[in-house]
């Protein structure tokens, strides 16, 4: 009788056990695992990382990341940790995240698509590392974007059109990679220097319109024709003016 009891005991115990450790598992917290996901993609000589633990109910005591007051991941800064490794599109999921800072380490592969579903970023910096392939046109969908500097890699491939659309883009750097095709200039590029583009040998500056010549007097309008003459100079003198004044500014410095 009571060895019964006792082994219905330990069945009812262990299937509450079972239970717990089920409801553990559901709950996981997916900042968690996609932080954790980039950790193991890592190798980390100065254990920088080693308190990236896993079985955390969030990552807000993780080194060097932070959250916001619902236990959500802000800011991750890992700048100069002498990191190795890819980034992961897991990082993607960092749905709060505002800045990820990554610079000066030796991450290589290339920048996930995944990036332009972190639509709270205001700050993307992962200059002086190794990445290589192109920058992903999704980056585009970041609004709130205001500093991306990804300078001093091996990027390669076209800058996206994409990019023109983010208004908040206030800095912006891609020097000292192997860019190739034409260098926007509307929407928010129309504001950004040649610095910003320094040292890809195949990237063009952009293509600015040639101011189109003014109507040809015609015969029948005689009257008019010495005014539309006269204007018409004044517009060309104007125009050959604004143009050395333009590649004064604009198109000599990529004449190194
Ligand atoms: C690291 O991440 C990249 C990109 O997701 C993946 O291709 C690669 O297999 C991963 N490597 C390791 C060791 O996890
Ligand atoms: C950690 O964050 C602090 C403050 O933001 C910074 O000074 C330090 O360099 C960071 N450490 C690493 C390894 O990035
Ligand atoms: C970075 O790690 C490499 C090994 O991967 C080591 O040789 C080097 O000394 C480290 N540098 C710093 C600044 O810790
Ligand atoms: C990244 O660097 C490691 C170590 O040098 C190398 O084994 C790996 O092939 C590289 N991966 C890519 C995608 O460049
Ligand atoms: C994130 O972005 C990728 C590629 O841009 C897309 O395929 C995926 O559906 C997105 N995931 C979420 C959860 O929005
Ligand atoms: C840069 O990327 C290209 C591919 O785009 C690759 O062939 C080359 O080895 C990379 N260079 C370095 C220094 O990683
Ligand atoms: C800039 O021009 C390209 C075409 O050259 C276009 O696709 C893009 O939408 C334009 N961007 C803005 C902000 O108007």
């Amino acid at each position: 009788m009571m060895g019964l009891f006792s082994s219905l005991m330990s069945s009812f115990l262990l299937l509450a056990i079972l239970g717990f450790g089920l409801v553990l598992i559901v709950s996981g917290n997916a900042e968690v695992d996609a932080l954790y996901a980039w950790k193991m993609n890592l190798s980390d000589p100065n254990s920088v990382l080693q308190s990236w633990d896993a079985t955390l109910v969030n990552p807000c005591t993780w080194f060097n990341v932070t959250c916001n007051s619902d236990n959500s991941v802000t800011h991750i800064d890992l700048g100069n940790a002498n990191l190795s490794g890819q980034l992961v599109p897991q990082l993607g999921q960092l749905s709060n995240l505002q800045n990820l800072e990554a610079y000066g380490n030796n991450l290589n592969g290339t920048i996930p698509d995944e990036f332009g579903n972190l639509t709270n970023l205001v700050s993307l910096e992962l200059f002086f590392n190794r990445l290589s392939g192109p920058i992903p046109g999704t980056l585009g969908k970041l609004q709130k974007l205001r500093e991306l500097r990804l300078n001093n890699n091996n990027l390669s491939g076209n800058i996206p059109m994409s990019l023109t659309n983010v208004g908040s883009l206030q800095v912006l750097d891609f020097s000292n990679n192997h860019l190739t095709g034409d260098i926007p200039n509307n929407g928010s590029f129309s504001v950004l220097t040649p610095l910003s583009f320094h040292n890809n040998p195949g990237l063009k500056p952009p293509k600015y319109q040639t101011s189109p010549l003014p109507p040809a007097p015609s015969s029948s309008a005689a009257s008019s024709s010495v005014l539309s003459v006269s204007s018409g100079s004044l517009l060309l003198g104007l125009c050959s003016c604004l143009f050395s004044l333009h590649y004064l500014l604009v198109l000599l410095p990529y004449q190194d």
